[in-house]
C-alpha cells in the first residue's frame, strides 16, 4: 500500500496523500467536521465538508470515536494556524477498527490513572513528544562516541560485585546456589574494556533498589558510561562538557518542535549548548550553600535541596569537583598529598533536576585499591579480576556515568523521571 506520513506533509502542499492512522478527537457541526489525526509520525487536522465528499464519508466522519483506526485520503493545504503549518482537506475515509470506550478522554486525568494505562498513554502528545526527544538523545550519544573512535562495550547485568555501595542492591537468587546482583553500573567492566580498546562506552539499563519515592529515582534506568585509558580527572571533566554541549545542541537542532509541544522553551537550553560550564570545588560549593542558609558540615553529601540551590545559581549545568573521599565510592583516585579528597565530579542540572552525571579518575595503584576495598567492608574475592587490571599494565584512567532519564527530564522539563521512559519502574509502579 502506498502510504504517506503526517510528519512529511509540510513538504507535500497541494498534493493528494494517503494516511493510515488513528483519530484523537472529532468536532463537527451539521456542515463541517474537524478530525484530529495522528499516525505515529505526527498530528494533523483533517477537514471534511458536507457536499464536497460522498454522504457516507461525511456521516462516517461525524460518527468516529476516539482512537478508532482509519485510512484517510485528502489534499494537503497550507494552514498558518496549525503548528505544522498544514491541514488536510479530506476526500475519503475508510474505517479500519472502531474503538469503544477509550479510557483516556480529553478531560483531566490523574497521574496514577494515566500511568496505570501507560500502554495507551504513550499515544498522547506529551509522552509522544518526550520519547522522541529520548530517541534523539540516545542517537546523539552514539554518534558522539562513534565520531571519536570509542568502541561500544556491553557489560553484564548479573554481577558478582557491588559498584556503587551496598545499600541499593537488587539481589537475585540464582538456583539457590550463588547470589548475584543486578548491575548498578557497568563501570568496572568498562574499565576492563578501556584496557583492551583504549576508549569505550557502555549503554545499558541499571538497577537500584532505592527506597526513596522522589521524582528523581527510578528502580530501573538507563546509563551511558564512557571509560578511557590514560585520561585524567581534568580530561574527564572536559569530555563531559564536550558531550553535554554536543547533546544539547543536537536536541535544539532536531527536537525544538517537540520541546515546544511540551511547553519547554528551547531558548532556555541554549546556554547549555556552549562551553565552558561553571566549575566549583566541593569546598567552594559548601561555602555558597552556607551563604544560602543551607550549610553542611564538611564531608557531608549534598541532598536534593542543596543540589537544587546550586543548580539554580547558573543558566547551564554546573560541575562540582574534588569531593570528600568519604562521600564517594571506593574506586576513586585521591588527590596527591590529600587522601581526604578524591578526583571526582558531579554535574548538576539547573532547576532542581539534580545530578545528571557522576564521574571520576579511578585508582590505578593495586595496594591502594585493595586497601579501599577493605575499608569499604567489601569482600575482596569477587574483585580479584578487577584487581588484575591493576596488576597487568595498570594506567591512570577515568570515566563517568550519565543518567539518560535525569538528562531527559532536564531537557524536556518533565517534572518526574517516570515520564521520560516508556514503562517506568518505581517503588509504586511495576505495571504495565
Ligand atoms: O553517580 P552514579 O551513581 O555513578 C556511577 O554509577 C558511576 N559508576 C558512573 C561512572 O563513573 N562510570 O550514577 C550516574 C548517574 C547519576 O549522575 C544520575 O544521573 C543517574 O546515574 N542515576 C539515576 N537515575 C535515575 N534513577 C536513579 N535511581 C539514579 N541513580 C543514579
Ligand atoms: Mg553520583
Amino acid at each position: 500500500m502506498s502510504r504517506d506520513s503526517i510528519g512529511g506533509l509540510p513538504a507535500r502542499v497541494g498534493q493528494t496523500v494517503t494516511l493510515y492512522g488513528w483519530i484523537t478527537a472529532v468536532r463537527s457541526s451539521g456542515k463541517i467536521a474537524f478530525l484530529q489525526l495522528r499516525d505515529g509520525s505526527g498530528f494533523v487536522q483533517g477537514v471534511v465538508v458536507r457536499g464536497e465528499v460522498p454522504d457516507e464519508v461525511f456521516n462516517l466522519s461525524t460518527s468516529l470515536s476516539q482512537e478508532s483506526s482509519l485510512k484517510v485520503t485528502g489534499v494537503v493545504r497550507q494552514d498558518p494556524r496549525a503548528p505544522s503549518g498544514v491541514e488536510l482537506g479530506v476526500a475519503g475515509l475508510e474505517l479500519i477498527s472502531r474503538t469503544e470506550d477509550y479510557p483516556i478522554t480529553p478531560k483531566e486525568h490523574g497521574v496514577d490513572f494515566l500511568f496505570e494505562r501507560r500502554h495507551l498513554h504513550l499515544r498522547h502528545r506529551s509522552p509522544w513528544a518526550t520519547l522522541r526527544v529520548r530517541d534523539s538523545l540516545i542517537r546523539a550519544i552514539h554518534n558522539f562516541f562513534y565520531e571519536r573512535d570509542f568502541i561500544r562495550f556491553d557489560p553484564p547485568m548479573f554481577m558478582p560485585t557491588v559498584v556503587e555501595g551496598t545499600t541499593d542492591l537488587f539481589k537475585v537468587d540464582l538456583f539457590g546456589t550463588d547470589e548475584v546482583y543486578l548491575s548498578q553500573s557497568g563501570q568496572l567492566y568498562a574499565e576492563a574494556g578501556a584496557m583492551a580498546h583504549g576508549k569505550v562506552y557502555t549503554f545499558s539499563p541499571v538497577f537500584r533498589a532505592e527506597k526513596s519515592k522522589t521524582r528523581k529515582h527510578l528502580l530501573e534506568f538507563w546509563m551511558m558510561e564512557p571509560e578511557v585509558a590514560y585520561l585524567d580527572h581534568e580530561g574527564n571533566m572536559q569530555l563531559q562538557e564536550e558531550l553535554l554541549t554536543y547533546l544539547v545542541a543536537h536536541i535544539l537542532d532536531e527536537r525544538s518542535a517537540e520541546l515546544e509541544m511540551l511547553g519547554q522553551d528551547p531558548s532556555k537550553l541554549e546556554p547549555a549548548a556552549s562551553e565552558p560550564y561553571p566549575r566549583l570545588t566541593y569546598d567552594e560549593a559548601l561555602e555558597l550553600l552556607g551563604g544560602l542558609d543551607l550549610g553542611l558540615a564538611w564531608g557531608e553529601d549534598f541532598g536534593a535541596p542543596h543540589e537544587t540551590a546550586l543548580g539554580n545559581l547558573f543558566d547551564r549545568p554546573v560541575i562540582i569537583e574534588a569531593w570528600p573521599t568519604r562521600t564517594k565510592a571506593f574506586y576513586m583516585e585521591p588527590f596527591e598529598g590529600d587522601p581526604t579528597r578524591v578526583k571526582a565530579n558531579d554535574v548538576i542540572a539547573p532547576e532542581g533536576y539534580g545530578e545528571i552525571v557522576g564521574g571520576s579518575q579511578r585508582i590505578h595503584d593495586l595496594e591502594l585499591l585493595k586497601q579501599r576495598i577493605t575499608e569499604h567492608n567489601l569482600p575482596t574475592e569477587p574483585f580479584a579480576w578487577y584487581l588484575d587490571l591493576r596488576r597487568y599494565g595498570s594506567v591512570p584512567h577515568s570515566g563517568f556515568g550519565l543518567g539518560i532519564e535525569r538528562t531527559l527530564a532536564w531537557l524536556t522539563g518533565e517534572h518526574h523521571l517516570r515520564g521520560t521512559i516508556p514503562f517506568p519502574r518505581t517503588l509504586t509502579r511495576l505495571y504495565p
